[in-house]
């Protein structure tokens, strides 16, 4: 029957691959971008922090120590350098030698029709480098903002009212319909919520005002269909592969 159909359709949550496929290749990087679409992933989620020379460079934590072993400042380290690490053996040793790489890199990796999350991680002042980098881009429109500091996407939005840009928080207030108001009055398209503050009441509240709500960070497959079921609009998980599985 043809309006079932279109309804389950429309019911169905993206899978964004969280840092890309994070759970098996190494966060971050060119190949968890791959590894992801190759699972057929509807997104990948990348963050970001800008080089000493303001590159654009994707990697989670504000130093390198965690995932590339020296022990660098991103912001005050100058992108030949952080090229020079390697941010692929911490994880396995089969993806010795990949490196650290600039948000160039990974959004020329998105297939057409697929979408990559931009996490702004630094302050807000990469917001006119990535007006330059995505100015004249064949993909600018495949790109969706987010950011946990409310002032950074805000700013975000307005430089790039064309793309979606989505508030991260991990909690949300008691009153959080004002809070959701705020967010509609400041342009943004909706929230992206830890899965931990969501149910049902969040997802209807805000689709009432007309936004989208998505989340993270769920890799249980039983806790990502319940989570589709209320509406959600994406579902940020490690193990994109597994979930896209077993999604109903
Ligand atoms: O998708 C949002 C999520 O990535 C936020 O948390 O710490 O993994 O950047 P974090
Ligand atoms: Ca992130």
């Amino acid at each position: 029957c043809q309006s079932t159909q279109q309804e389950s359709t429309e019911m169905k949550s993206l899978i964004v691959a969280h840092r890309g496929a994070s759970f098996e290749a190494p966060e971050n990087t060119v190949a968890s971008a791959q590894l992801a679409w190759q699972q057929n992933a509807d997104a990948v989620e990348v963050d970001i922090h800008t080089s000493k020379d303001q590159r654009i460079m994707v990697i989670h934590d504000k130093n390198t120590k965690r995932t590339c072993g020296a022990d660098m400042l991103v912001k005050e380290t100058l992108a030949d350098s952080l090229r020079a690490l390697e941010a692929g053996s911490w994880k396995d040793v089969k993806y010795e030698g990949e490196p650290l790489p600039f948000l160039e890199e990974v959004i020329e990796t998105i297939p057409a029709g697929k979408k990559l999350y931009v996490e702004i991680k630094c302050e807000k002042t990469v917001v006119p480098l990535l007006k330059e980098m995505l100015a004249q881009h064949p993909k600018k429109e495949q790109i969706l903002f987010i950011a946990f500091d409310y002032e950074t996407i805000v700013a975000t939005k307005e430089a790039f009212p064309e793309n979606k840009a989505y508030w991260l928080s991990s909690k949300l207030p008691e009153d959080y319909k004002s809070l959701f108001e705020k967010v509609k009055k400041d342009k943004l398209d909706g929230v992206d919520l830890s899965h931990k503050v969501i149910d049902a009441e969040v997802v209807k509240t805000a689709g009432e005002l007309g936004l989208e709500v998505h989340t993270w960070t769920v890799n249980d497959l039983e806790r990502a269909n319940e989570l589709q079921t209320i509406g959600v609009k994406s579902i940020t998980t490690d193990k994109p592969g597994e979930i896209l599985g077993g999604l109903q």
